[in-house]
């Protein structure tokens, strides 16, 4: 029997029906709530709101599980790679190994950019925030249109679409980098797969390709795989609003790339990075930046904790702290920086004001360490991000695009201005 819950609001009981997902989570479907009551719900945050169903991405905060089509993160870092991962995202089961292929093959036809796009990053200032030209430029791959067939179906759009997107990225990273360096572009290079062509994009010297080493080629292959979705979070939803105006999905992209960009979503790896050098340099002990970040008077926050639905672990933390001492180790680097964030890691999960709260390292917390010892520079980070959540921003667009009861975004609000009053000309205020 469909499962209901009772709302009693004036006298009145309404039933509103109990949704289930596949993996037991249950939620009340309020759709018909204010045409019958005319309430609302308020939800700042909508931490309690779900705004859409989704087959893409499993979370359960409580346990530190996360999968994507069903398949436990753990695996996917053990055996898969992030181009895989990106087509299971985007179609919902793992390829095979023709459309692998035919998958890997679209991505080196689309890598290069048009060559107008020079004049485009030659408009920025050199020191200009890559998130920001990363957001304006996912936009300007619509102004170039493909020349597809005429008889071009949809599917085939929609794949060159995610092609382009998944492939340019890395590309208008890699040039975003070199002008800041003030180095000439590189060309991609059809003969290297996904991330040895993005380091090689990055890091050749004019006449001297750039070989990455198979350990830096991993590690940053898995920072991608572990950044490709995480179901709404605060881009992805954006994504959806943008998108639920039937908006086209690089602008949906390219919406989802200013999201990111803040502190407490993807600019956290950043924000990390500078807080560990903040407190090496400043000579500022531990335990005084934990007595900082308990006191919310002092404006500081442990960044890298804390995440608003894994309350116990997060699994991508647990498998980047190995890989961050695995790749440390192999690379021969040593980093004053990560003992400093393991001293904070090991602190914080000993004091009471970060276990009441259930604040734990999220995967910000050591993707910094990582990506420093792999020679992105600070402010490349949250591009990094970026790149490794666009599969995941290109899925929950299509799925949206593709499911009949869509409506556009419109949340509504509960107004606290004032209440009618008359306009007084300037001269009698
Ligand atoms: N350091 C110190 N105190 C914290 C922290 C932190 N990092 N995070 C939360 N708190 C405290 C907060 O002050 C509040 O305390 P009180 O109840 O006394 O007012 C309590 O914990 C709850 O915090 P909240 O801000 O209401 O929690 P939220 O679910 O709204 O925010 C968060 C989640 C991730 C934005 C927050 O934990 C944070 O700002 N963390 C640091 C930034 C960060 O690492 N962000 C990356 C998130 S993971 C990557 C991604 O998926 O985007």
């Amino acid at each position: 029997m469909a499962r209901t819950a009772t709302l009693t609001f004036n006298d009145r009981s309404i039933q509103l029906p109990v949704v289930e997902g596949s993996e037991g989570e249950l939620g009340l479907d309020i759709s018909k709530l204010r045409s019958e009551t005319g309430l609302i719900t308020l939800d700042p945050g909508y931490g309690n709101t779900g705004a859409c169903t989704s087959a893409i991405t499993f979370i359960d905060g409580e346990k530190g599980v996360l999968r994507y089509r069903g398949i436990p993160i753990e695996e996917l870092a053990r055996e898969s790679t992030f181009v895989e991962v990106a087509w299971l995202l985007i179609f919902g089961r793992l390829p095979q190994q023709a459309e692998l292929d035919d998958f890997r093959e679209r991505l080196v036809r689309n890598a290069a950019l048009h060559e107008a796009f020079r004049h485009h990053f030659e408009g920025f200032l050199v020191d200009a925030p890559p998130m920001a030209i990363l957001s304006a430029m996912v936009n300007t791959i619509a102004c170039f249109p493909r020349r597809g067939t005429e008889d071009e179906s949809p599917e085939e759009r929609f794949l060159e679409d995610a092609s382009q997107l998944i492939s340019k990225v890395r590309t208008i990273a890699a040039c975003s980098y070199r002008r800041a360096m003030g180095l000439p572009f590189v060309y991609p290079d059809s003969k290297l797969p996904y991330v040895a062509n993005f380091l090689h994009m990055m890091f050749s010297a004019p006449y001297a390709e750039h070989v990455a080493s198979p350990e830096v080629v991993d590690a940053l292959n898995l920072i991608l795989l572990l950044h490709a979705d995480h179901e709404q979070n605060c881009s992805t939803s954006t994504v959806r609003i943008v998108g639920s105006s039937q908006a086209n999905i690089y602008a949906s992209c390219a919406a989802a790339v200013g999201a990111l960009w803040g502190p407490l979503h993807g600019g956290a790896n950043m924000a990390v990075l500078e807080m560990l050098e903040k407190i090496h340099k400043g000579g500022i002990s531990a335990a005084d930046a934990i007595k900082m970040a308990k006191d919310s008077s002092s404006g500081f926050r442990l960044m890298g904790f804390g995440h608003r639905v894994y309350k116990n672990f997060d699994p991508r933390a647990k498998i980047l702290k190995q890989a961050a001492d695995k790749v440390l180790g192999q690379l021969g680097v040593k980093d004053p920086l990560l003992d400093v964030a393991r001293q904070l890691e090991e602190m914080a999960l000993k004091d009471s004001y970060f276990v009441d709260r259930r604040l734990y390292p999220n995967v910000d917390f050591y993707s910094g360490i990582i990506m420093r010892a792999i020679g992105i520079p600070t402010n490349m980070f949250t591009v990094i991000f970026a790149i490794g959540r666009m599969p995941g921003w290109i899925a929950q667009w299509k799925e949206q695009a593709d499911d009949p009861k869509a409506r556009i975004a419109r949340p509504r609000q509960i107004y606290t201005g004032p209440t009618e009053k008359r306009y007084v000309p300037i001269d009698q205020r």
